[in-house]
């Protein structure tokens, strides 16, 4: 047996804690048998496949550099044959081959640059509208980053003025909730009263509800500029267009994809800064410098270059997806002392390797003048994963970033509430276990950092 393949009661008892807190595992792992570490599979039930641990940016070229040779399972709870749950998990992140490639493609033009920038105006408004209702005070900013989000992802999403698309942008965060609860995982009975029923039950409101939509969009889709209107009418090099099933399943995915991975880095980004007084000024001095208190323009944008960092470098520390896994899709594949079968599964982290102290220097600290000096390969620095599977929506993200943080920012000081728990809890993405506590005050500019406790302390060192 090789050293770096636990079996047996070995392996049980690191795939629960991987359950449990999937960082503080792969940390572990790391730490104890270096880059490669594979996890047998034990006697009964899941996990039946050998799970590897692949760390480090040659893994994360081999694997998401190679789809062809390594596929995606998705994220989402399978559901029965025939079920909506089934359906609307089935979008993009699910797809491999041929048939990722023909809806990639027909998915990226809205996220292209151009189309990108013509939904900042919306943004703007509708940040400031969200934030414009926040009063000083004691407020869990975790949960307020998420109201902004799902605001504008269900918006440019799905439309603006529609109640309907503010609606099923929150059908769907209660689904995705509901496919990370403890019950639906290990218990997926589908009986009245069950938590995995009520998910089944709960997916097919979802379903009705996309399907309505569309229906009244192909109705009239003139002048449209949301992104499903857009993908109702998009054609492929066939003139082939989308069924209603893939519309379905690529909105479910494209909401879930931006929502909570957005409302995750504006949480740990206005936290990194709250507890960096001196970083946080640097910034303010650059906002009054371009913005003077205003939200940023679209020109104005590209002159936030000291804020351009600040979201690199927290992506960087604490990445909101920490790791992506992948299944191979051969059998005898090499991956360093190992051979992969078919059905193995591959975890690259994108949180490791963003801790790789070669690559990183002090990786723990939060520097964002650390991007003056490194220029990573897309393989080293990976918050919206690399290759041909890479994110589509970045280029909207940031866009999203740097306008909310823009207004936020201007607008109030945050204080993280003394003594609090920041603990993470991984579903998909990383956020704080117990909510983000912090103090809104009027912007005094009178910055200082709070003492917290809790796992924060293993992922970033905080200045005293
Ligand atoms: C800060 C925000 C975001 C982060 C950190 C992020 C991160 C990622 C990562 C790591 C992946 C690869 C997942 C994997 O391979 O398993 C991914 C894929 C994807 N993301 Fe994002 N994302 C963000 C925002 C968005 C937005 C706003 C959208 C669209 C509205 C979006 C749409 C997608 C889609 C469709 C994929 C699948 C691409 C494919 O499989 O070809 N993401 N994202």
């Amino acid at each position: 047996m090789k050293k770096n393949l636990l079996t047996g009661a070995h392996a049980a008892r690191e795939y629960v804690h991987f359950f449990r807190d999937p960082i503080g595992c792969m940390r572990e792992l790391q730490q104890k048998y270096g880059s490669l570490v594979a996890l047998g599979p034990i006697a009964f039930g899941e996990p039946t496949k050998l799970h590897v641990l692949a760390i480090g940016p040659e893994f994360n070229r081999q694997v998401l550099g190679d789809p062809a040779k390594f596929r995606t399972t998705g994220q989402f709870i399978h559901g029965p044959n025939n079920s909506a749950q089934r359906r609307i998990r089935f979008g993009l992140t699910r797809m491999n081959g041929p048939q990722h490639k023909q809806q990639r493609q027909l998915i990226l033009p809205p996220f292209h640059k151009k189309a990108v920038a013509g939904y900042h105006d919306l943004t703007v408004e509708l940040a400031k509208e969200a934030i414009g209702q926040w009063k000083p005070g004691a407020r869990d900013v975790y949960a307020d980053m998420r109201a902004v989000t799902l605001r504008i992802a269900s918006a440019v999403l799905f439309g603006h003025e529609a109640t309907d698309a503010y609606r099923i942008g929150h059908l769907l965060e209660i689904w995705a909730r509901r496919n990370f609860s403890g019950p639906v995982w290990f218990f997926p009975v589908n009986i009245p009263g069950t938590p995995y029923h009520r998910l089944l039950k709960h997916a097919e409101l979802v379903e009705q509800e996309i399907l309505r939509l569309i229906e009244k969009r192909r109705r009239d889709s003139s002048d449209r500029t949301d992104v499903l209107s857009i993908l109702i009418q998009a054609r492929d090099d066939e003139n082939r267009g989308m069924t209603d099933m893939e519309l379905v399943g690529q909105a479910t995915i494209l909401f879930g994809a931006s929502f909570e991975t957005t409302a995750s880095t504006l949480t740990w980004t206005m936290f990194l800064l709250a507890q960096h007084p001196t970083i946080m000024r640097e910034l303010m001095d650059e906002l009054d410098r371009v913005l003077g208190g205003d939200a940023p323009t679209r020109e104005q944008l590209p002159r936030l270059s000291f804020l351009d960092r600040v979201i690199k470098e927290s992506m960087r520390i604490l990445p909101p997806v920490p790791f992506t896994i992948r299944a191979a899709d051969e059998d005898q594949i090499p991956m360093g002392s190992l051979t992969l079968s078919h059905g193995a599964r591959v975890i690259c982290s994108h949180f490791l390797t963003h801790h790789l102290a070669e690559i990183y220097s002090e990786p723990e600290r939060f520097r964002p003048d650390r991007w003056r000096e490194v220029d990573p390969t897309q393989y080293e620095y990976m918050p919206f994963s690399a290759g041909p599977r890479a994110c589509v929506g970045a280029m909207f993200a940031i866009q999203v970033l740097k306008i909310s943080l823009a207004i936020m920012l201007q607008k109030f000081r945050f204080e993280v509430v003394r003594g609090a728990q920041i603990d993470r809890v991984v579903r998909i993405t990383m956020n704080p276990r117990y909510g983000m506590p912090m103090v809104l005050h009027e912007n005094d500019r009178r910055y200082e950092s709070s003492k917290v406790r809790g796992q924060i302390h293993e992922m970033v060192n905080l200045p005293d």
